[in-house]
């Protein structure tokens, strides 16, 4: 069963399309989403691009659309400027040369969709492009909500622009290839939007914990499609992140400074963002906005997923990773923080949350070496 969902942006408006074995028709919806266009190049990655760009491309050249591919190595090491200028200078030298009606096809993880977003926002001013996001994080995540970008020298995903695309076409078959490692980090972004805006949520993911993990698409489609259901709630109420888009960041302030401390590839974002979720519930119970209910809970369901709870479950967590001293000095660089002040986005009920810039250095410090209990 196909599920259709609006991400409501006024005349930036688009469908996500999410069912199983939907690849075959992804040329089709795609080509019909940005106007029949006559060319279309498909940007994807040497390990998704081998498995699934020959069935995109056979849908867009079914169109009638002249369609080509090109692919850069995977991984988030190379999500930079060195392999944007590569693909931007493969793509203005096809030949013929492409003009502004050209469509861009990302297909992959949040590594394509982001940097093949931001091909798609700056060549020529502005292409459409179609996402065809193949991880779960992706899918959940990365793919909804118009956020491009490249990561600098300086840090992750600073460099960047928004640009929604005309059509999200989520296929769960992809998902049985994707390393099962892959598949925590999206389902601590699912857990992170039970607790933000869909407690129900929560059960869902208990219920189906043993389904995602052997790949059962018909689960994982579902998950899929009720966690875009309420990212692209929040993305419609908040397109540039003025407001409530950054209960998003719900778990990523700790998390973030966990996954930097520990050096990118020593933790997975998954698991990062599981203790700092963990840590939001403790400093929120600290400031008695919950109960230890509801935390245990979340808790529960994260132990039930193999996520970490606490630093123990990480045995090879580098040291710096749990130093309270490190992760604050990392935090006070966020570059979500406004004027200097870490911003906090704390559970206040089951299912909703709120934002703080008044939580103090000793609910940061006491939040971590809970952690390490
Ligand atoms: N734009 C946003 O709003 C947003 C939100 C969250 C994350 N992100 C970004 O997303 C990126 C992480 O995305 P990711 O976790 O999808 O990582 P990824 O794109 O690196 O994919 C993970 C690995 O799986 C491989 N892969 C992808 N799909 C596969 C499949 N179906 N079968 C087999 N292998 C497959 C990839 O080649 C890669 O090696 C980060 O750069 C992050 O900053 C962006
Ligand atoms: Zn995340």
């Amino acid at each position: 069963m196909t599920r259709e969902i609006k991400v409501e942006l006024a005349e930036r408006s688009y469908t996500v399309v999410v069912g199983v074995d939907l690849l075959g028709e992804a040329g089709r919806i795609a080509a019909a989403s940005a106007g029949k266009p006559d060319r279309a190049v498909i940007i994807t990655d040497s390990l998704v691009g081998p498995l699934y760009a020959v069935a995109v491309a056979a849908g867009l050249s079914a169109t009638g659309c002249r369609c080509e591919t090109i692919d850069f190595p995977a991984g988030e090491e190379h999500k930079n400027l060195t392999t944007y200028g590569s693909v931007m200078d493969r793509l203005l030298s096809l030949k013929p040369p492409i003009d502004r009606r050209c469509l861009i096809v990302a297909l992959g993880g949040g590594v394509v969709g982001d940097l093949a977003g931001f091909i798609a926002a700056t060549a020529l001013r502005g292409l459409d492009f179609v996402n065809v996001p193949t991880t779960l994080l992706a899918d959940v995540d990365a793919a909804v909500g118009g956020k491009t970008g490249l990561n600098a020298s300086a840090g992750k995903n600073l460099i960047g622009a928004f640009h929604q695309p005309k059509a999200v076409i989520m296929d769960a078959a992809v998902l049985k290839t994707l390393p099962p490692a892959q598949l925590d980090n999206g389902l601590a972004e699912c857990v992170k939007h039970g607790v933000i805006r869909d407690w129900s949520l929560l059960d869902f993911i208990e219920e189906n914990a043993a389904k995602f993990v052997a790949a059962d698409v018909g689960a994982l489609a579902e998950l899929i499609g009720r966690n875009v259901a309420i990212k692209a709630a929040v993305v419609s109420d908040d397109e540039r992140e003025a407001g409530d888009r950054a209960h998003l960041n719900f778990g990523h302030t700790i998390g973030h400074a966990i996954e930097t401390a520990a050096g990118y590839g020593a933790v997975s974002h998954g698991q990062a963002v599981a203790l700092g979720m963990i840590a939001a519930f403790h400093i929120a119970a600290d400031r008695s906005l919950i109960d230890s209910t509801t935390a245990d809970r979340v808790r529960q369901i994260l132990v039930g997923l193999s996520l970490p709870v606490r630093f123990a479950d990480l045995p090879d967590l580098p040291a710096a990773a749990r130093d309270p001293a490190r992760l604050r000095e990392i935090m006070a660089h966020d570059k979500k923080n406004i004027d200097g002040i870490v911003r906090f986005i704390l559970p206040t009920a089951p299912g909703s949350v709120a934002t703080f810039d008044d939580v103090t250095d000793d609910h940061i410090a006491a939040a971590i070496a809970a952690l390490g209990s």
